[in-house]
């Protein structure tokens, strides 16, 4: 370990039992000296929410490693747009941060200390700003919600298309998306459920989650006409066209949307690859999207679709967790692997397939929850 990234830790270190107290002071110093700044910020801030701290403290870690962090902070920062951060943002955030630390630790602070959060925040803010400067897309595109469909109670298909700019992106890739009508400045993340088209509309499948803010209101609240905004693609849960491999795709709920996309791409130029897709979900009701996916499996021959339930005895298809169906099936030593779902459902099935000794190489995944 670096000297600075030492210094960070050992110092963190004063205060990490306190996380709250710096929270807390550190966005009062904030926004006390630049009111301006709050309307950044989401409207209710509990300490779940307060998420730029803890972000803040882990990306100091970063500073070590060039290598690693420096497209992630480019990222980062080009993302950072959205929330309507300018460049000149970053002194004041800065100098919160440290304030906050150092009022917190009280005497134990270290002058030393001080010039290690001071570098390392000054090395980070610079490579977001830089990804920021070499941004050529908008901060966020304006999109039109075209359809909303519900299919269930937590469930809602939704079509919407960005009315400035065509949006570029790869099947398997997922935006952030804020409902501004609804949950002003809360950002959350959704893949986007069909590949590229000419008309260039976006389809997301959402399902509400829990006590959550913004999947609840895409589902239950959204109507056409209205605008939500939506940021710059990401996520690499793209087809590898050179692969010649079979393909195998596994989706819990809502986990179908890149999956669907990817089939969709496929159905473009694919005649030779055979692709499986297995879909799980609790009960029939989760299977919300299964009449499409059959009626693409009818027509594309190279397609085919295993729908199962865990918790529902009448349904008359496979049942168990959707990890233990694909394990009856096979063998899978060959396959490319898409893998899409909630945090457990993704574990499950990352098991599943490191004991049937499938290369971690082939797998490519997207986990919807930290949980
Ligand atoms: C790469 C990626 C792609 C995603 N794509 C989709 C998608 O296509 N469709 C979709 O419906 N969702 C998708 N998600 C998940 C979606 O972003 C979360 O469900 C969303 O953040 C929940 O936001 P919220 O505001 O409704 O809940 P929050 O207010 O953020 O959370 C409220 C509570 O619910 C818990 N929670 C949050 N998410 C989940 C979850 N998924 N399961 C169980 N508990 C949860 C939180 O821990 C918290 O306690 C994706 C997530 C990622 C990381
Ligand atoms: C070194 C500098 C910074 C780092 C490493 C950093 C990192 C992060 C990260 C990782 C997130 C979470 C993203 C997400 O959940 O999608 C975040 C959220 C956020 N950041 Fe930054 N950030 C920095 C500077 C700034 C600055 C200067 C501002 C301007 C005020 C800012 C405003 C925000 C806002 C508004 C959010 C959303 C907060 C929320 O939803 O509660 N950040 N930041």
């Amino acid at each position: 370990m670096g000297n600075l990234s030492r210094l960070l830790k050992e110092s963190w270190t004063l205060v990490e039992e306190q996380q709250d107290k710096v929270a807390g002071y550190f966005y009062a110093r904030m926004f006390l000296s630049n009111p301006e700044l709050r309307n950044l910020f989401p409207v209710t801030m509990d300490v779940q929410r307060a998420r730029l701290l803890g972000a803040l403290v882990t990306s100091m870690q970063l500073v070590d490693d060039p290598d690693r962090s420096d497209e992630y902070l480019h990222a980062l920062g080009r993302d950072h747009r959205k929330f309507h951060v300018e460049p000149e943002h970053y002194e004041i955030v800065g100098s919160a941060l440290l304030e906050a630390l150092r009022a917190v630790a009280g005497e134990r602070w270290a002058i030393e200390y001080d010039q290690a959060w001071r570098d390392a925040y000054q090395v980070i803010s610079a490579r977001m700003i830089a990804g920021a400067a070499t941004d050529t897309n908008p901060p966020y595109w304006n999109a039109e919600v075209l359809t909303h469909e519900r299919r269930g109670p937590d469930v809602a298909v939704l079509t919407c298309r960005p009315l400035q700019y065509p949006l570029s992106y790869r099947a398997g890739q997922y935006v952030s998306v804020e409902t501004p009508r609804h949950r002003p400045r809360l950002w959350r993340t959704y893949s986007i459920a069909n590949a590229p088209d000419a008309d260039n509309t976006l389809e997301f499948h959402v399902q509400a989650v829990g006590a959550g803010w913004v999947s609840s209101a895409l589902v239950r609240k959204v109507r056409p006409g209205e605008l939500l905004r939506v940021a710059a693609p990401m996520g690499s849960m793209t087809l590898d066209a050179s692969s010649t491999r079979d393909i195998v795709c596994v989706a819990g709920g809502t986990g179908l949307a890149p999956i669907k996309a990817l089939v969709q791409e496929l159905t473009r130029y694919n005649r030779t690859r055979w692709v499986h897709v297995f879909f799980g979900a609790r009960d029939r009701d989760g299977l919300y999207d299964l009449a499409e996916l059959n009626q693409l499996a009818a027509r594309y021959p190279w397609l085919s679709v295993v729908p199962a339930c865990s918790d529902d005895d009448g349904f008359t298809g496979e049942q168990g967790n959707i990890s233990d169906v694909v394990a009856r099936y096979g063998p899978w030593a060959e396959h490319d692997f898409f893998v899409s779902g909630s945090a457990p459902m993704v574990r499950a099935t990352l098991r599943t397939l490191a004991e049937l000794q499938v290369p971690s190489i082939r797998i490519r995944y997207d986990s919807f929850s930290d949980g």
